[in-house]
């Protein structure tokens, strides 16, 4: 299986326009060990040739971008060409989903595959689907949290299960702060050739049996990287908001996600995704980034690609 990192950053990207917290103004200046990075999205395939195509997980507003600087995605076979065969939702917060608006020049309708949740929210709150209904419209595939796919087109010989997670729903939710499950889910992928399994969770606020199981199984780990410490952005000045009230668990102190991994194997690929501006892991001179690396945790960056 082929994962290509298209987009590494959380919502706002980083640097972000308008912020000047010592990370955004550091990458800025040229002052921090630190490379800029598109939100996070990320596209599989098995094989990665342009017959199969790719999944592409999350549509990020950054997706023209992350596609000029990609290699793999335009095969180039006919004079309207992608290798993006379908899309797969994890939920519905712009940083995810506007990207699709990006996308409306498809000859055919973009396949989508999301919980009903996520639907509800993209033809109500954030209703991107209604807007692209004047474009090339939407074939919306659902999805339940629970079950397992294996016919996703971009994602043959690739088993999908749906874990729910808890993390929380969009501010134009009617579901903000008592999210449920279906809103942000999780996958374990398995690659059904060699039996290979990645678990991805670019939002994951709290670490439950069914998803630690999936996390234990899994041969390569793409998890939520977004915040260091739960009450980083209120300590940068920049915002009231902790990470867990976003629905994101943070890396560091008790119960956090490097708890988590460190109990892991030693022999599981472990990489964080969907890392805010704020976060100090994007120096790679910090004592955040060095403290991961001794833990053997790797922090994504736009263009990595990862193979199991
Ligand atoms: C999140 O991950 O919590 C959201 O994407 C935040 C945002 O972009 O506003
Ligand atoms: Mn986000
Ligand atoms: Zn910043």
């Amino acid at each position: 299986m082929k994962i290509e990192i298209l987009g590494s950053a959380a919502g706002g990207g980083f640097p972000q326009w308008n912020c000047n917290c010592n990370m955004c103004k550091g990458v800025r200046t040229g002052s921090i060990n630190a490379r800029a990075r598109t939100q996070s999205s990320i596209a599989v395939s098995s094989t990665g040739n342009a017959e199969e195509g790719w999944l592409l997980f999350n549509a990020s507003p950054d997706i023209l971008t992350q596609l000029k600087a990609s290699q793999s995605l335009q095969p180039a076979r006919q004079v309207r060409d992608t290798g993006i065969k379908s899309i797969f939702l994890l939920d519905s917060q712009i940083d995810h989903t506007t990207g699709l608006l990006m996308l409306r020049e498809s000859d055919t309708p973009l396949k989508i595959w999301c919980t009903e949740q996520v639907r509800e929210d993209l033809t109500t709150g954030n209703p991107l689907f209604n807007v692209l209904s004047h474009y090339c419209d939407i074939e919306w595939n659902k999805i339940t949290p629970g079950e397992s796919y294996n016919d996703i087109p971009g994602a043959q010989g690739i088993r999908v299960d749906v874990l729910p997670l808890t993390s929380n729903a969009p501010p134009y939710s009617p579901r903000r702060d008592k999210p449920l499950p279906g809103d942000t889910v999780g996958i374990l992928m398995t690659d059904e050739s060699g039996g290979k399994k990645v678990f991805y969770a670019p939002g994951l606020g709290e670490i439950e049996v069914p998803v630690w199981v999936a996390m234990q199984a899994a041969d390569l780990i793409l998890v939520d990287g977004t915040m260091w410490t739960d009450d980083e952005m209120q300590q940068a000045g920049i915002s009231k908001k902790s990470a867990r009230s976003m629905g994101h668990l943070p890396q560091s102190g008790e119960g956090g996600m490097i708890e988590y991994l460190d109990k892991l194997s030693s022999d599981t690929r472990k990489v964080l995704i969907h890392i805010n501006n704020t976060n100090p892991i994007l120096d790679e001179n910090s004592e955040q980034h060095a403290t991961l690396k001794n833990k053997g945790i790797e922090v994504s960056y736009d263009g990595m690609t990862l193979e199991i």
